[in-house]
């Protein structure tokens, strides 16, 4: 090696160094001033050299930092263990923050005199923006996982309890049933007395049938394969029919017809519909345990034909509404004890009514009576 080598070696590097675009190079002296500036220093920072040699290079933190005098500190770091390493915001020439990796160098001569230092920052925040969008990507598949997993645990429920509910709901009336069958083959049952049994055995089979026909109702909503048929009626048919259902059931309560409204044609499901006024008839038949009159109203409001169901039986304490309609909501009253019920009734009544337009709304007054009324969107001429 010749003499001068060391001297060219080091003007190439410098050129070398100078030329850098992906990292800003440059020095400080001792005191934290710029002495040197590169391309990429001027391409990360925004600042020409001129603009900034003989400056502290404190100019290039958040204020916070410079005025706790960060960058002092770092110097001290770098000065002591040789080296300071961090990444953190960074300020550019027009005030933008950039979030940056930046390393720290003391530089000493050969006697071992600090001459400054040297610094090289790089630009990570592409790198740091495409982090935060895996972090939000990741997050957002983690979120999907976990409510599929939430719907999976809700289904597991719904159908342990639609298991329950089957178990125990369907033994009563079996028992029952089972009973009266085994006092038949014995002869203890009268034969005067036979029609009266029939009546009890009757009434135990639609008790079943509706329980297992609002499981498959619910059932069919939750797989989405519920299907509305598509009849023209008049409401107050629907409405008749029912009361001269119920009325043959009903032995401590009147059941009053309001005086005729006139034509509520509508659009839908007949039976269901019937289903909805059937399920609002018996529900004011089994929570007015001591009896009093039942008013059924049909008219007009509107766009909508409507059927009320108005009794006078034990009412609903305003903070059990929310629970009314939903699925196995039963209100958790003294009376619910000993009136039996699956809680899905009314959820199917909305259900139904909402996928025909239209609602099923309440107004109720504990010890006083409810209302319970269906709208269905009129067909219109
Ligand atoms: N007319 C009414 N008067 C008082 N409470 C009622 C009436 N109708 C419904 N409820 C309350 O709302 C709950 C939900 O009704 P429903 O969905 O038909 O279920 P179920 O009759 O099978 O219990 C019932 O358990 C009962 O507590
Ligand atoms: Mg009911």
């Amino acid at each position: 090696m010749g003499p001068t080598e060391p001297r060219v070696l080091g003007d190439q590097f410098a050129l070398f160094i100078s030329s850098v675009v992906d990292y800003a190079i440059f020095m400080l002296d001792p005191a934290g001033v710029i002495v040197t500036w590169n391309e990429g220093a001027q391409r990360i920072k925004g600042y020409r050299a001129d603009e900034v040699i003989g400056r502290h290079f404190s100019i290039f933190y958040p204020a916070e930092d410079a005025k706790n005098r960060k960058p002092d500190w770092e110097l001290e770091v770098a000065k002591r263990v040789g080296r300071y390493e961090e990444e953190g915001w960074r300020i550019r020439k027009d005030g933008t923050r950039f979030w940056a990796s930046v390393v720290i160098t003391a530089l000493r001569d050969e006697t071992g005199r600090l001459r400054g230092f040297g610094k090289v920052t790089r630009d990570l925040s592409e790198r740091r923006a495409q982090e935060i969008q895996h972090n939000v990507e990741r997050e957002r598949e983690a979120m999907q996982l976990r409510a599929h997993a939430e719907r999976m645990a809700e289904l597991e429920r719904t159908k342990s309890h639609f298991l329950n509910l089957a178990s125990h709901e369907l033994r009563g009336p079996l028992a029952v049933i089972r009973g009266y069958n085994s006092m038949l083959e014995d002869g203890t049952i009268a034969a005067e007395q036979i029609p009266a049994v029939a009546r009890i055995v009757d009434a135990k089979l639609a008790q079943m049938d509706l329980l297992i026909e609002q499981m498959l109702e619910t059932a069919r909503l939750e797989d989405d394969t519920y299907e509305l048929f598509r009849d023209t009626f008049d409401l107050r048919d629907v409405a008749q029919e029912q009361v001269d259902v119920f009325r043959a059931l009903a032995r401590d309560h009147s059941l009053v017809m309001a005086p005729d409204s006139g034509p509520l044609v509508v659009e839908g499901d007949r039976a269901r519909i019937a289903t909805v006024v059937a399920n609002m008839l018996d529900n004011a038949l089994k929570y007015s345990p001591g009896g009093g009159e039942i008013l059924v109203t049909t008219g007009d409001r509107g766009a909508n034909g409507f059927v009320s169901v108005r009794d006078e039986g034990l009412g609903i304490s305003p903070r059990h509404l929310p629970l009314l309609f939903t699925r196995f909501g039963r209100l958790p009253t003294e009376q619910n004890v000993t009136i039996p019920g699956t809680g899905l009734g009314l959820f199917l009544c909305r259900e139904i009514a909402r996928r025909h337009g239209g609602d099923v709304e309440v107004e109720s007054k504990p010890g006083v009576g409810s209302e319970f009324t269906l709208t269905v969107p009129l067909k219109s001429r």
